[in-house]
């Protein structure tokens, strides 16, 4: 079978790396691809959201019998909705499920409906409702963008003078364009977060093995979050009894929820969990697989991914049995200086020796002739799995220190928390 991978990430190196391995794929397409994917797929430079080019792409290439549409935008923009009007196969949720991640006054009224634990809210169209509640309000609280901002839309304040610069960011200022119109302003909470990604058809859902994210840019979680600075899989701290609580509670909930108000999921769910003292509660919720959760998730993975993709299409995922390695596995992303601001792109990449089963999964880079450049703030993720996670961070740190560009720099505490 010939698969198309939608986006150009790490997250999707990983899928068509998985895929790759699929005795059934034939051919992997990714649009648009980067340096690393490009090695395993024909990459085609189709931006993620020109629908009409992707769609044209699918129509005019009769072999391809599935598209794996993995990134957040097209995903909210009703991609998979295009390609199935034109009778095409395609793996992700429809614009009406994945407002479940875009819009996150649906997400929280949904969990509230449904009496799923999350932190407590208020949601402001208003400007001048949300600064009198500001004024008057305790801190610390958190100040979110309504829509999709690139994982920097959510605003830790300590004070009302940092709550009031939030609110008029969003919503004077437009910092997140429309994303930010509405603000969502929620209780802050403490705890260990932890990353549960899923597969759902619709009416199953399986849990994938845990992991663990790192979103500030610098060790000790200092600096400003990122799209992800590394992840490590498993976590001890998601223990079988926490597990067991957030399926009961949360995972089976959010699927039931989902077909109650007519927005039946299928793709992946992913549940961005913190565990409090009060028990798991959603921080957040995906519509895709999370980057760079995926990096660490899927290399763990035994059974065919081609498999439980078409399993999800088909409805069919109580068919089949999702198995797991018990290795460990540490994903380290070398980033450009400046990352998650301002950052310089094609800085020639050199790799040298790297040990044969370091997975490097490639983010943001290019190939230009025989030389690989950098392409965007993220550009690698230096993968190993190992019997535990001291020995998966081992391999990968040993790994990083042989891979050179302009600026490089990534956390040296990757794998260190439990
Ligand atoms: P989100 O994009 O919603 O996942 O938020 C990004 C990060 O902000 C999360 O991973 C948390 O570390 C933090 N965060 C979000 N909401 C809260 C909250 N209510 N309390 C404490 N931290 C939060
Ligand atoms: N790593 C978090 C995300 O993909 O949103």
């Amino acid at each position: 079978m010939n698969v198309l991978v939608i986006g150009s990430g790490g997250r999707e190196h990983t899928i068509c790396w998985a895929l790759s391995k699929s005795p059934k794929v034939d051919k992997i397409y990714c649009l648009p691809g980067n340096g690393g994917i490009s090695e395993i797929a024909e990459c085609v430079p189709i931006g993620v959201m020109d629908f009409d080019a992707i769609v044209d792409f699918v129509d005019s290439h009769k072999d391809i019998e599935l598209t794996v549409v993995a990134p957040d935008d097209p995903l909210a923009g009703g991609l998979v909705d295009r390609l199935e009007a034109k009778g095409h196969r395609a793996f992700g949720p429809k614009a009406n499920a994945a407002i479940i991640e875009a819009s996150k006054a649906f997400s929280k009224y949904l969990m509230k409906k449904y009496g799923i634990p999350t932190a407590n809210y208020e949601e402001f169209n208003d400007y001048d409702k949300a600064v009198e509640y500001l004024s008057n309000a305790k801190y610390p609280l958190v100040v979110k963008a309504d829509g999709l901002a690139l994982g920097k839309g959510v605003i830790i304040c300590n004070n009302v003078k940092e709550g009031l610069q939030a609110i008029k960011d969003m919503m004077i200022d437009s910092k997140f364009k429309d994303a930010g119109k509405t603000v969502i302003v929620e209780e802050f909470m403490t705890g260990q977060e932890v990353s549960i990604l899923s597969f759902c058809d619709g009416k199953t859902i399986v849990p994938m093995v845990n992991a663990r994210d790192h979103k500030r840019a610098y060790d000790n979680d200092e600096g400003l979050n990122t799209g992800g600075m590394g992840t490590f899989s498993p976590s001890a701290i998601y223990t079988p009894e926490i597990e067991q609580e957030v399926l009961n509670n949360i995972i089976l909930p959010t699927v039931e929820a989902m077909n109650k108000e007519g927005r039946t999921f299928k793709g992946v769910l992913y549940f961005g969990l913190m565990l409090t003292d009060e028990g798991a509660k959603v921080v957040e919720y995906n519509a895709r697989f999370g980057d760079p959760e995926t990096q660490v998730v899927l290399p763990r993975l035994k059974t065919d991914l081609l498999d439980i993709f078409n399993a999800v299409v088909d409805g069919t995922l109580d068919k089949i049995n999702i198995e797991w390695t018990d290795e460990a596995c540490v994903c380290v992303v070398m980033a450009s200086a400046g990352y998650p601001e301002k950052y310089e792109k094609g800085k020639e990449i050199t790799i040298g020796d790297i040990d044969k089963d370091i997975l490097l999964f490639h983010a943001g880079t290019k190939k230009d002739g025989d030389r690989l450049l950098t392409n965007g703030g993220r550009v690698l993720g230096v993968t190993a799995l190992g019997k535990d996670i001291h020995e998966a961070r081992q391999k990968a740190y040993a790994n990083v220190k042989k891979i050179k560009f302009d600026g490089a720099f990534c956390r040296s505490d990757i794998g260190i928390k439990k």
